[in-house]
């Protein structure tokens, strides 16, 4: 698989979305061998699910174990019910934590019914500094440059808030919903100082459409209007390509 160091990144070049989907579990795997205990970061959106199979897979092999991991997830809609089968909790069971032997008290998402969101971001970044930083937190990214749900704005926010989800990010995850109407407007997110906690990052990303913003991630100047450009100041970061969304990047650096 071609390979790129951008500083301190690693930029891996898979074939297509199934060579992108085994390459992540494979960094996923590797961690949690060296370290079964490990506290993983982990996303929703339909960039990470063909990891996730393979990451089910591995389990049902016996090759991995999730029995000592614990998870904290980036974002929830708010406000939603975990029963709601569009909550990233409701996803999170379904693609991942109901198939593999994670025990689900151990897994965290924020609470997308919270009374007090201030409180929740709170609570929920003391859950996370108390791991430490997670060992790896893996991302994906908007179309609009966000990771998790931190959309483009002034400035990079550093604690887990509530936000209003950008018009983009509604239109995008409009896919999911029977209507647009019905996709939720807000949501609470890991701040991007958060994020950048974590002890490495992981960042997939899939097909033609994500081609402008990963090179604008990785080449263009660091600024909150494009909230994953942060990562350049990040001091380990692998991201995984496939070749759509690596297209316009490698003309430009190759
Ligand atoms: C969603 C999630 C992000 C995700 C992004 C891209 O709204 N909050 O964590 O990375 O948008 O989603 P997709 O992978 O479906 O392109």
């Amino acid at each position: 698989m071609k390979t790129i160091k951008l500083n301190d990144m690693t930029i891996y070049v898979a074939k297509n979305y199934d060579e992108m989907s085994q390459k992540g579990a494979e960094i996923i795997a590797e961690l949690l061998k060296a370290k079964p205990d490990a506290a993983l970061g982990l996303a929703t959106g339909g960039t990470p699910v063909g990891m996730y199979k393979e990451l089910i897979e591995m389990n049902k092999k016996g090759e991995i174990s999730f029995k000592e991991v614990s998870s904290y997830n980036l974002d929830e809609y708010y406000p939603i019910e975990k029963t709601n089968d569009q909550s990233y909790d409701y996803f999170m069971r379904d693609n991942l934590f109901n198939h593999v032997d994670i025990d689900i008290n151990n897994t965290h998402i924020p609470n997308g019914m919270a009374a007090d969101c201030a409180a929740e971001g709170k609570a929920y970044d003391e859950l996370v500094r108390a791991t430490g930083g997670v060992d790896i937190q893996v991302l994906g990214i908007g179309g609009n440059g966000h990771i998790g749900f931190n959309e483009p704005c002034d400035v990079f926010d550093p604690i887990t808030h509530q936000v209003t989800l950008d018009e983009r990010t509604i239109r995008d995850n409009a896919r999911f919903f029977n209507s647009i109407e019905e996709v939720p407007t807000q949501a609470i997110t890991m701040g991007i100082g958060t994020i950048m906690t974590a002890k490495s990052i992981l960042l997939l990303a899939s097909g033609k459409g994500k081609a402008p913003i990963v090179k604008e991630m990785l080449l263009g100047k660091v600024t909150p209007q494009v909230p994953a450009s942060i990562l350049q100041f990040h001091k380990d970061v692998k991201i995984v390509l496939d070749e759509e969304a690596a297209a316009e990047l490698l003309s430009e650096i190759e």
